[in-house]
């Protein structure tokens, strides 16, 4: 026979419906057996109970009445009376309880003759009581007594049989219950049984539809797992086949659909593996190019973190700049009101001197020279120059002692002598402002090493100040002496006007005047006290003002070491005077050069001028000069030149070369020096030192 083709879970369900159904039906029928063996049983025991204690009653109530009735028999009280009577009562009682209950079988027949006997009973039991209570005699008494007993034995006989009976009869209904009972058993157990071996049946069905393609699933599926995809194909041909059925068959197709998924899938995978890998090693290699790029980096972090710190250092650097900067910036920008205010005193003061002279130079042109008015025209005009010179003197100082280039000529001073003669050559500028000298030069000599013209110059400078500042009627005090810590002093004393303190402390710098340059009326550059300043501290020494305020006068006070060693005094011979020599004089400037020849003819001398160098060659030659004073800029020829050349040749070379120049710095006459000249003065230079050199000349053969 073949089986009707149906899906796993179709045989599962029904089996298991057949099963469930069968199942609910025994257990419905074992409930109705149970009811019906429980409605039997309570049944009978409903019978039984009432029964029983019915014919208990009843026995208990005949013997009862027995007793009462003979007890009134035999004591006749009213309370046995009562006793009697209630007896009577509890046995109609207890005879119609019994005659209410079911009774079976031969027992109901029983029953009624029982009921038959109970009247007759009670009537006896009555009659016995109403005797006795009419006072019967005994013998009646007795004869009432004695038939009770009789009655009262059938009645009891009568109630054993019954329960004898009812006994019986019950036990055979017992019986019949407990094999109706164990039928019923029999039959739900061999229900129960069906429903096992129907249950048994489906798993049996279940196991051999499902387990075999279940097993091929699984090792289709471990296969698969193994990355064996020909799995697939078999699970393909078993669902085609129709193996399996139902959802096995679905769930083989569904397997075989999957691994085909799969293999697709591993395939598309194993694609993007190898992209994957591609993509990786070019990863990889442009992480190297990166670790490379960021070793790279790394060096130029940690150049520009160099590099940042030496911009930070040259930021403070600069910072600190900035800082002399502006600080520079401002005493330049004072160096510059300075300086304005300087070119404007030096105007005032270059022309101040110009003015007496081109008076003075009228005077000679339209007056007579050599009388009163040309004399004194002569001597404005010579103090006047005087002074311009020593204006210029005393910038070129301060400019020379500035750049360190002021060399002292320092011999053995005794500087007593040499301040009381600085003085004293100021004595008639004194007098003329009406001014006392007063000298306190002590006995004692006080030698310093110093330069004697440089320390005439700064006492000169002290005192020309004490004169200027101090009105006519002063004093001015000149005072030499040791100081207790053994060096020289020299003090400068006037009771002039003195100054307040903001202008003591700006002394000593070049340019710096207590009065303004609007309100002058001293005149001077400001350049005195710096050049003293200047040349006491290359000797060695220190220069001090000190003054009470203004209107108080004021002191400077200048110290040098002392010079413990005397010397001999300085060879004083008068210089011989000049013999006639043969000059020439090299100068561009013809006024200069005229004035100049005109002076060495007055002199004595024969002079001649030579404009540019190169008419000074051929006059050299011509005339063999003794000596030749020689501007140092001309056209042509610089006097240097001339010199280097005059000097190389045989003829000229023992000549007298003297240089009079503007420049008159030590580099310049260290470059003359070096050029071939013998002597280098400064313009304008005293005629006096002129001749000087000339006297030194030698003689040309000629
Ligand atoms: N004895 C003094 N009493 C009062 N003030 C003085 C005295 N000496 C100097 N001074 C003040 O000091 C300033 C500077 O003096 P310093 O000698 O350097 O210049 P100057 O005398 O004005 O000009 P120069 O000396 O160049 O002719 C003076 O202008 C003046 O104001
Ligand atoms: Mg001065």
């Amino acid at each position: 026979m073949r089986r009707p083709d149906l899906s796993i879970g179709t045989w599962v369900s029904l089996g298991f419906a057949l099963a469930g159904a069968l199942l609910a039906g025994l257990v419905a029928l074992a409930v109705t057996l149970q009811g019906r063996i429980a409605a039997s049983a309570d049944a009978q025991l409903d019978v039984i109970g009432p029964r029983a204690a019915a014919a208990a009653s009843l026995e208990s109530a005949v013997l009862h009445l027995s007793l009462t009735a003979r007890a009134y028999a035999l004591m006749p009280e009213p309370a046995r009376m009562d006793a009697l009577q209630g007896a009577l009562r509890r046995l109609e009682g207890a005879a119609a309880r019994f005659g209410a209950v079911p009774k079976q079988g031969e027992g109901a027949a029983l029953a009624d003759r029982i009921l038959a006997a109970v009247p007759p009973f009670e009537k006896a039991a009555v009659a016995l009581g109403t005797v006795v209570a009419t006072g019967g005699d005994d013998a009646a008494i007795r004869a009432r007594e004695a038939t009770l007993p009789p009655m009262r034995e059938e009645l009891l006989e009568l109630l054993r049989g019954f329960s004898a009976i009812q006994q019986r009869h019950d036990a055979g209904a017992s019986h019949t219950i407990l094999a109706y009972q164990r039928d019923t058993v029999r039959t739900l157990v061999l229900a129960f049984a069906a429903v096992a071996l129907l249950l048994a049946a489906t798993a049996w069905v279940v196991v051999t539809e499902v387990r075999r393609p279940a097993k091929r699933l699984v090792d289709a599926a471990r296969r698969l797992a193994a990355g064996d995809y020909s799995a697939a194909a078999g699970l393909e041909a078993q669902a085609a086949d129709g193996g399996p059925r139902g959802e096995l068959t679905e769930l083989a197709r569904a397997f075989a659909a999957m691994a085909a998924e799969l293999r697709d899938r591993e395939e598309r995978l194993a694609a993007q593996n190898e992209e994957l890998q591609a993509q990786n090693e070019e990863l990889q290699s442009k992480e190297e190019e990166l670790h490379g790029q960021n070793e790279e980096l790394q060096v130029q972090h940690e150049e520009l973190q160099a590099q940042n710190e030496e911009l930070q250092s040259q930021g403070e650097a600069l910072r600190a700049s900035d800082a002399r900067l502006s600080h520079l910036v401002e005493a330049l920008s004072q160096a510059d009101r300075r300086k304005n205010e300087f070119l404007a005193v030096l105007s005032h003061e270059l022309r101040n001197p110009l003015a007496p002279v081109l008076n003075a130079l009228t005077v000679l042109e339209r007056g007579d020279p050599s009388g009163a008015q040309g004399r004194h025209a002569r001597q404005v005009i010579a103090r006047q120059v005087a002074h311009l010179a020593r204006l210029v003197d005393d910038l070129l100082d301060v400019a020379r002692i500035t750049q360190g280039k002021i060399q002292l000529r320092r011999t053995h001073l005794e500087l007593g002598t040499a301040v009381r003669q600085a003085a004293e050559d100021l004595g008639s500028l004194l007098e003329a402002r009406g001014l006392r000298l007063a000298l306190d030069v002590p006995e004692r000599e006080l030698w310093v090493h110093a330069d004697a013209a440089r320390i005439a110059q700064v006492v000169g400078n002290l005192v020309q100040n004490a004169a200027k500042f101090t009105d006519g009627g002063g004093t001015v005090t000149v005072a030499v002496d040791a100081t207790p810590a053994g060096r020289a002093r020299v003090r400068v004393r006037d009771d002039g006007i003195g100054m307040p303190p903001d202008v003591l402390q700006r002394l000593f710098q070049p340019f710096v005047q207590a009065e303004g340059t609007l309100a002058r009326t001293r005149g001077g550059l400001g350049l005195g006290l710096a050049l003293v300043k200047g040349l006491v501290e290359l000797h060695g020494g220190t220069v001090d003002a000190a003054s009470a305020g203004a209107g108080r006068g004021a002191t400077f006070t200048v110290e040098l070491p002392l010079d413990g060693v005397p010397v001999r005094a300085a060879d004083t011979a008068a210089p011989r005077p000049a013999a006639p020599r043969r000059v020439l004089v090299v100068e561009d400037n013809p006024d200069s050069a005229e004035t100049l020849r005109d002076l060495l003819e007055l002199a004595g001398h024969h002079a001649d001028i030579a404009l540019d160098g190169r008419q000074a060659l051929e006059r050299c030659r011509t005339a063999r000069p003794d000596a030749i004073v020689c501007d140092l800029g001309l056209p042509d020829m610089d006097g240097y030149e001339l010199a280097r050349t005059l000097r190389a040749d045989p003829e000229l070379s023992s000549v007298l070369l003297v240089a009079l120049s503007g420049y008159a710095l030590p580099d310049d006459l260290a470059r003359s020096a070096q050029a071939g000249f013998d002597a280098h003065l400064a313009k304008p230079a005293r005629f006096e030192a002129i001749e000087a050199l000339l006297a030194g000349a030698r003689r040309q053969r000629g």
